[in-house]
């Protein structure tokens, strides 16, 4: 077997089972699920008819750079939200989620030689770390807590470091903080790419899902251009239709960016053979398409804020984030503790944030925090919140 497969690590819900294992919650409190970060509103209805209505396509091969259609629904999406122009022929390709392709990804890029560097926040979505582990590169941990707000500081890395650096991750809003990185913050790590040679991944799969109408997340693609780099070079966005369009078991979404690599990344996809199903991307352009939707979604997470907030203020220290669907409060004891007491009182499950981050030498950022997954809908979270004040006023 590839040795490098013993360097992943448990996934965090693998963890979370063997944490809760043991523990009998009250059987009169139906469970609530505020762990994982799966959307649970209904999927829009014309995007499930397009599916229904193209199910029968399945008669020929896809193209893994899949049909022209979908790539022009994708950069039109990019230019309505964005306002930037990318070609449909050369500068997208459909993914399978951004999952596959936050993973495929490193694994076309990263060259081995030379002890690779890929950097990344932490806390992270985990796939970054197995993704960079599994090319034979070393991970770099960039700490995100409340003295950075939320953000990677890019000037605490010494150049030597950097330029051991080929891939950057950034995710904004990022998971689990829902920190927004702002149009200078990327301009920033884009010099830093141009002084040191690498390149800049940014995870933009919550681009949809923000809290001010009038302060929509920006994207890297943007701060290419703001920056002079009219071919995004050394730029690659992620883009799913998971979160925007609450559609996680479609499993669509797209990459965007410079054409100098995404077409040898499209030469790995080819061997690697992750094209999308032609049902499915006919489904994706309809959901593309359509921005209305999309609002809605956003209008149902900002609701839920608005009423889980105020239950929870005056026992936890939490803030509203500028974009996805969490809350990261600092829980002021042990996280994982915490998790299981909640659990076995209150049959209701989160995340300890320390399973979501890494250990370095300034300690481990998700320590005394918790994920919390405002995914089901709006009553469900009430009862939630009001069962984790119930829960902190008695213990
Ligand atoms: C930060 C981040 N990136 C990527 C993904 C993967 O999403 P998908 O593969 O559904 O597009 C997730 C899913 O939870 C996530 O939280």
């Amino acid at each position: 077997m590839n040795h490098r497969l013993e360097l992943l690590t448990a996934y965090p819900f693998e963890r979370l089972t063997r944490l809760k294992a043991g523990q009998t919650p009250p059987a009169d409190l139906p469970h609530i699920a505020m762990y994982i970060g799966e959307p649970k509103h209904a999927p829009p209805p014309f995007v499930v008819d397009a599916l229904r209505q193209n199910i029968g396509k399945l008669d020929s091969y896809p193209l893994t750079i899949g049909l022209p259609e979908t790539r022009a629904a994708c950069a039109a999406w990019l230019q309505r939200r964005f306002g930037v122009r990318v070609s449909a022929d050369t500068m997208v390709l459909p993914v399978n989620g951004t999952r596959e392709a936050l993973f495929s990804f490193v694994q076309a890029v990263v060259s081995a030689r030379d002890r690779p560097v890929v950097a990344m926040p932490n806390p992270c979505y985990q796939i970054y770390e197995g993704a960079a582990l599994l090319a034979g590169a070393e991970p770099m941990f960039l700490n995100t807590t409340a003295d950075n707000r939320f953000q990677p500081d890019l000037d605490a890395v010494p150049a030597e470091t950097w330029k051991r650096c080929q891939v950057l991750f950034l995710c904004s809003p990022g998971n689990p903080t829902g920190s927004v990185l702002s149009l200078d913050y990327l301009r920033h790590a884009l010099e830093l790419a141009d002084r040191h040679d690498f390149v800049i991944a940014s995870d933009e799969c919550y681009a949809e899902l923000y809290r001010d109408e009038g302060a929509p997340p920006p994207s890297l693609l943007q701060a290419a251009l703001a920056s002079g780099h009219d071919q995004y070079q050394r730029c690659v966005v992620f883009h799913s239709l998971s979160k925007r369009s609450s559609v996680p078991g479609l499993r669509s979404g797209f990459v965007a960016g410079d054409p100098a690599l995404l077409k040898p990344y499209l030469l790995y996809r080819t061997y690697h053979g992750c094209a999308m199903p032609v049902p499915t991307q006919l489904a994706s352009i309809a959901a593309w398409n359509d921005d209305a939707h999309a609002a809605a979604n956003r209008a149902l997470y900002r609701e839920k804020y608005a009423r889980v907030l105020p239950i929870l203020e005056p026992v936890l220290d939490v803030v509203e984030p500028d974009g996805a669907f969490y809350l990261w409060p600092d829980v002021q004891r042990d996280d994982a503790a915490f998790t299981r007491e909640l659990f076995a009182r209150k049959n209701l499950t989160i995340l300890p944030g320390s399973y979501l981050a890494r250990d370095t030498a300034d300690g481990n950022p998700g320590r005394n925090r918790v994920r919390i997954s405002l995914v089901a809908p709006v009553d469900e979270c009430i009862v939630a919140a009001q069962r984790i004040r119930q829960f902190l006023e008695n213990h």
